[in-house]
């Protein structure tokens, strides 16, 4: 039985990712900061902080597999976690290390956060570990997240000019859980949800949603997030599409009871 070992295992898709990888009957070990809110059977979890190493070593012994998923929103702190990991992996001779990274970071930069991503993306290439890489859109959470960031007021003020293809976080993770024990494929076909649509439109689908008749406000916002979210490439036509559309996973998260569907069709 392949014995993987997650990173960011209490993340969002991190601790979709050791799911999947336990239905598709691997040993699953996860690294992580904070315990998982509740311990869940068959998976195995070792505090370790990728900043300083510890607990680095001991979740790598008897790994084939590691699915980097573990990030930090302070760029230079994620650059030296994919860094800490990858010196681990070689130490290890990891057989085969998957890092998640973002559709569309190429040439953007001046966001910070982005171009640690690509950073990373290069370091994994030049470490010697055989790896994959697996490029996502933004999840349907993080675009719920930001649009709730962004509320504050009696009309939504949004960033104007964004177009965005949201896919769902579980959709993502089937593929990952699969491609983690598929074998080393270097960069692997990008991943998108089904549909590319302007921030304005998933705002008011959202607001929807939430049974809110907000209005909506498009103008100039200067940060470098939205100015990146506005000329990168986030909704490539190239991408494989997957999982539920916005509608449908608004409709079954925020307001309904379950959750859409993932990726099933897919093995
Ligand atoms: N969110 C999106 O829309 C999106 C889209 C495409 C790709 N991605 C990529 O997908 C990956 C996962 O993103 P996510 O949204 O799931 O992240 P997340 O929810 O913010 O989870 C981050 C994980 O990293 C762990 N972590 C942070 N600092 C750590 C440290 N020093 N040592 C060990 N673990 C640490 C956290 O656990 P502790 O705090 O407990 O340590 C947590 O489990 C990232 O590479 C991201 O760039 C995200």
């Amino acid at each position: 039985m392949t014995r993987v070992l997650v990173t960011g295992g209490t993340g969002v898709l991190g601790q979709r990712i050791a799911q999947q990888l336990r239905a598709r009957h691997a040993t699953v070990v996860t690294l992580s900061r904070r315990a998982p809110a509740a311990p869940t059977p068959g998976l195995e979890w070792v505090p370790g902080d990728l900043i300083t190493g510890a607990g680095l070593d001991e979740a790598l012994c008897g790994v084939q597999a590691v699915v980097h998923a573990a990030t930090s929103q302070r760029a230079r702190e994620d650059v030296q976690m994919t860094q800490r990991l990858l010196d681990a992996a070689v130490r290890a001779k990891v057989e085969h290390l998957l890092y998640v990274s973002i559709v569309g970071i190429d040439h953007l930069s001046y966001f910070d956060y982005y171009a640690a991503k690509l950073e990373g993306e290069r370091r994994v290439a030049a470490s010697g570990v055989p790896y994959s890489v697996q490029r996502a859109t933004q999840f349907h959470d993080f675009v719920a997240y930001l649009l709730g960031r962004m509320n504050r007021f009696p009309v939504l003020t949004l960033p104007r000019r964004i177009r965005l293809q949201p896919v769902d976080p579980d959709a993502v993770a089937a593929r990952i859980a699969y491609a983690t024990l598929n074998g080393v494929a270097g960069r692997l076909p990008d991943l998108a949800g089904p549909e590319a649509q302007s921030l304005e439109t998933l705002a008011h689908a959202w607001l929807r949603a939430m049974g809110q008749r907000k209005r909506t406000w498009s103008v100039p916002m200067p940060l470098p997030i939205f100015r990146a979210m506005a000329v990168g490439d986030l909704a490539p036509a190239h991408a494989v599409r997957i999982g539920p559309s916005w509608e449908a996973w608004l409709a079954a998260t925020v307001a309904g009871p379950g959750r859409a569907a993932a990726d099933g069709a897919f093995p």
